[in-house]
């Protein structure tokens, strides 16, 4: 399902890296199969779809069903690990614009059975808040939501964190003065035993979800606290987690798989003098898998002055901005590209009248007729191949389209690959003990005793 092509990038590789990583790589596949690496007490994103629980998809869809019942808006609260995945997932698999049928309009309001006091309109919209300390944002959002039904899913697995702690005030205390049964529309995600937000929603009785010890917060998209916000935006969770499954199953039993393969050379290259990796991407709703993978790669492998700094680039839009940098500055960058096989890009350019004798006025006759698909596809080629002539190593990653399938196994594929990538730089690739120094200095300067 996942093809990789490196050969842009072989003759990067330092010789003495050429023979011998192979072995290596195979002994941390196998330790992180056997759980025997370190950090295995965190792998637990392995350890769910070793062993799927139907039911627990299950109550999370019948919980969406309802809130895309209730709710103009799910308001999700939560940052990193608590965001980043199902953003991701949403923006991936959500149309661009909400069709026609979806728009809020007096034809597409949806009667409440047995509460004819409660009506919404059209599509149940996912927000976020919490990802950020902007107040102006968190001003504004709340004004939207004035006059709409809304649902709040707070997911904080410490419960503790700064950014969404303080959105979760404000709006806690606007839901309290707006919705009479409040405590019901508001659904916490946190761990199972301790921590504030688990105290809290005993204290008002709010809904739970559990984030389990073993898995970290990059690592938990395909736990409640990306599943249940990914199930109201419309998407199904089931065929998600279900290409996460297939996928672990074919790395784990295919002989060394495109994602043995990946994470030896990404190794090969971080040995050869290469110090970042740019993820780059042409379909713009692949920006916040980028932003996902950003978090997962750099709090995995950023440790001990080691690992490759991930940047995700949107193409082409970026080759008009850090296009420059990449093919003429610092020769320090690795580059992956991300590609979808079938992009839906069959909208075809027009024949002007002046075509014909290569009048028109815009020159461009030449792709007079060509779908965007076709442009994107000599785009790609021609900029994979500038980069590498330019002394980039490029690979390429393709995966047939863009579905629940396919995202989900895409998603082990990248947690898989970071796993190994942790393992072949001697660094535990689930802990992140370096972001916990800014906060220090923050929570200083703020008061915190
Ligand atoms: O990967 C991580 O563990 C972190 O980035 C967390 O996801 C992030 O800090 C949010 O933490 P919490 O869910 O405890 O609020």
């Amino acid at each position: 399902m996942i093809t990789l092509d490196q050969h842009r990038s072989d003759p990067f590789v330092a010789p003495h890296l050429r023979q011998g990583l192979h072995r290596r790589v195979q002994s941390a596949h196998e330790a992180l199969l056997a759980g025997t690496g370190a950090g295995s007490q965190w792998l637990g994103w392995r350890r769910i779809l070793a062993n799927p629980n139907d039911a627990l998809l299950e109550e999370l869809s019948q919980q969406a069903d309802e809130i895309r019942a209730r709710a103009d808006v799910l308001l999700c609260i939560g940052i990193g690990g608590s965001y980043l995945g199902a953003d991701a997932v949403i923006d991936a698999l959500s149309p661009y614009f909400d069709a026609p049928n979806t728009t809020r309009s007096a034809d597409t309001v949806l009667p409440l059975a047995g509460d004819e006091s409660e009506r919404r309109h059209g599509r149940t919209k996912v927000l976020f808040a919490g990802h950020h300390l902007s107040g102006r944002y968190l001003e504004q959002l709340l004004a939207y939501l004035e006059g709409k039904s809304v649902y709040v899913n707070m997911i904080s697995k410490s419960g503790t964190t700064l950014e969404p702690g303080i959105a979760f005030r404000v709006v806690r205390q606007w839901m309290e003065q707006r919705f009479e049964d409040c405590d019901r529309r508001i659904i916490a995600t946190t761990d199972a035993h301790k921590g504030a937000l688990k105290a809290l929603a005993a204290e008002k009785t709010y809904r739970t979800h559990v984030i389990d010890d073993d898995i970290g917060g990059r690592f938990s998209v395909l736990s409640p606290v990306g599943l249940l916000p990914i199930a109201v935006s419309g998407v199904d969770i089931r065929s998600l987690f279900y290409g996460a499954v297939a996928m672990k199953t074919e790395i784990d039993t295919t002989d060394y798989h495109e994602a043995l393969r990946y994470a030896e050379r990404r190794y090969a290259l971080h040995e050869s003098g290469f110090t970042s990796e740019l993820l780059s991407i042409f379909e713009p709703s692949l920006s916040g898998l980028g932003a996902w993978w950003q978090q997962l790669y750099g709090e995995s492998e950023g440790k001990d002055h080691k690992g490759l700094f991930p940047v995700t680039c949107l193409f082409s839009t970026d080759l008009h901005s850090l296009g420059q940098y990449i093919q003429e500055g610092r020769r320090t960058l690795a580059e992956t590209f991300l590609t979808l096989e079938h992009d839906g890009g069959q909208l075809k350019i027009p024949h002007l009248p002046d075509d014909a004798s290569n009048q028109s006025p815009d020159g461009l006759a030449f792709v007079a007729g060509k779908s965007f698909s076709d442009i994107t596809r000599a785009a790609l080629e021609g900029t994979m191949e500038a980069h590498a002539m330019g002394g980039v190593p490029v690979q390429h990653i393709s995966v047939p389209r863009l579905d629940e399938n396919t995202l989900g196994g895409l998603i082990y594929f990248f947690e898989h690959v970071v796993a190994l990538g942790g393992y072949l730089l001697g660094i535990n690739p689930f802990d992140q003990p370096g972001v916990e120094d800014y906060k220090k200095a923050m929570y200083a300067r703020l008061g915190r005793s």
